[in-house]
């Protein structure tokens, strides 16, 4: 098989190389094309452009495969925990029990933000969107711990991720509680990485709280499923950003804000909007698939579809099982599990889904494990970012450590021609 891809234009050939990935996907090598043919390429919202080279996840859309440093998703979520995870994809290997006790460590010595943190929450009003409180929250941690800006070495690279592991899930318990109306909560370190999570967002101060093994092995599922997706809207916010040089916490926040948008994290809040507007409109399913596909109608089915998972999304498997678990074990009935039922059936047996290859993805079902869970369904993305967070960590340090050029895409001009005034 040729290892190189010839182009003709105007009536000259060029040759550019393929490069082949440990899975064998290829790809055309075209850092010289603009040099060589005065050309460049056009590929609105990137369907077709590798940005990087990475070796933190693999994923197959048309087999359904997800894969964090070699290993598959279903048994990352069978067998670890999700601070194993972290692990995994920021540092490469599953750590031995003296790495991860330091890493504990290391997390639990820090997990403590500036109680001046506390003036910028006081500044939203409860009204403010959860979204929009972490990344500002988390864009001011900086200016309490400038050290984590610019990182020279492996060993300050290290400080600024532990602090972001350590520091995020507070401003993501805090953000809860400002939004609930609740005093604001410290770390227990006693506790697990996950369980310490559930204690923060959980606990109230008139009540004992012990998080229960069901509450925190739902977390660790759902955290799991979220912590990586390689080059997605937010990851590639967050190595865009980093490219400039920007600091790891400015660059996370940017990815807390692209996260955001409901074609992307924001989803799994508009799965629930819908499921409840579904319910509220007396849950004829039927009248809402006739709206989703129909293109004078802007409405879409929340939780259907993927930019690249084009047969079925891996993650929306084993969240479906877990979906159905918790809710059995916490003895929950939630009438909009059934109309999320209802639906995925409608839409895999109807051929505008399927002829496209919409399928359910994580979000269709990880809304309601977070309803059961006592999360409001605002917070939604906020759980999604606790989760990604390792990822886009790993992300953020591989291409630091590759020393990637910073991120700079062309364009091509269709104004107006120079003209006069
Ligand atoms: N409901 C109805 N129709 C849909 C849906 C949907 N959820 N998703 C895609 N389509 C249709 C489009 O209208 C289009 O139809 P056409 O070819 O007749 O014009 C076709 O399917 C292709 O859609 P695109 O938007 O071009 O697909 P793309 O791969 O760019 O978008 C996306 C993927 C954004 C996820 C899209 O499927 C969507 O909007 N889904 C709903 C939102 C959602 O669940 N997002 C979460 C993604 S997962 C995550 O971020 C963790």
């Amino acid at each position: 098989m040729s290892n190189s891809v010839k182009i003709t234009y105007d009536r000259k050939e060029y040759e550019f190389p393929l490069i082949e990935g440990s899975e064998k996907e290829k790809a055309i090598d075209i850092k010289t094309l603009r040099a060589q043919t005065g050309l460049i390429t056009y590929d609105p919202g990137y369907k077709n452009t590798g940005s990087c080279t990475s070796e933190i996840t693999y994923l197959n859309g048309e087999e359904g495969i997800l894969h964090h440093r070699g290993y598959s998703i279903e048994e990352l979520c069978a067998k670890a925990s999700f601070l194993e995870v972290a692990f995994l994809l920021i540092f490469g290997d599953m750590p031995t029990q003296k790495e991860l006790d330091l890493l504990n460590d290391e997390i639990r010595k820090d997990s403590l933000v500036d109680e001046d943190i506390k003036l910028i929450l006081k500044s939203f009003p409860k009204s403010a969107h959860p979204m929009g409180i972490l990344a500002s929250l988390t864009s001011g941690l900086i200016a309490f711990n400038p050290s984590t800006v610019n990182i020279k070495s492996e060993e300050s690279m290290r400080e600024a991720i532990i602090m972001l592991m350590a520091k995020f899930p507070i401003l993501c318990s805090w953000t809860h509680r400002k939004v609930k109306g609740l005093p604001l909560n410290y770390a227990n370190t006693s506790l697990s990485y996950v369980e310490n999570i559930a204690h923060m967002l959980f606990k109230l101060p008139h009540q004992d709280y012990t998080p229960s093994p069901i509450v925190v092995d739902a977390l660790n599922k759902l955290l799991i499923l979220h912590a990586d997706h390689e080059q997605n809207c937010s990851t590639s916010t967050v190595r865009i950003v980093g490219s400039s040089e920007a600091g790891l916490f400015a660059s996370v926040s940017a990815g807390v804000s692209a996260l955001w948008g409901r074609l992307h994290g924001g989803a799994n809040q508009g799965v629930i909007e819908m499921l409840k507007a579904i319910k509220r409109d007396g849950g004829d399913t039927k009248k809402f698939m006739a709206r989703a596909k129909d293109k004078n109608d802007s409405f879409r089915l929340m939780g259907f579809g993927h930019r690249v998972y084009k047969n079925f999304d891996p993650r929306a498997r084993i969240i479906k099982k877990a979906a159905d678990e918790v809710l059995g074990e916490l003895g929950i009935n939630d009438p909009i599990l059934k109309i999320a039922n209802d639906l995925e059936e409608e839409a895999l047996s109807d051929s505008y889904f399927t002829d496209r290859k919409l399928y359910p993805n994580v979000d269709f079902y990880s809304g309601i494990i977070y309803r059961a869970l006592g999360i409001p369904t605002e917070m939604f993305t906020v759980m999604f970012a606790l989760g990604r967070v390792p990822g886009w960590i790993a992300q953020w340090a591989e291409m630091r450590r590759n020393k990637e050029p910073i991120g700079r895409p062309r364009q091509i001009y269709t104004g107006k021609t120079k003209r006069s005034i």
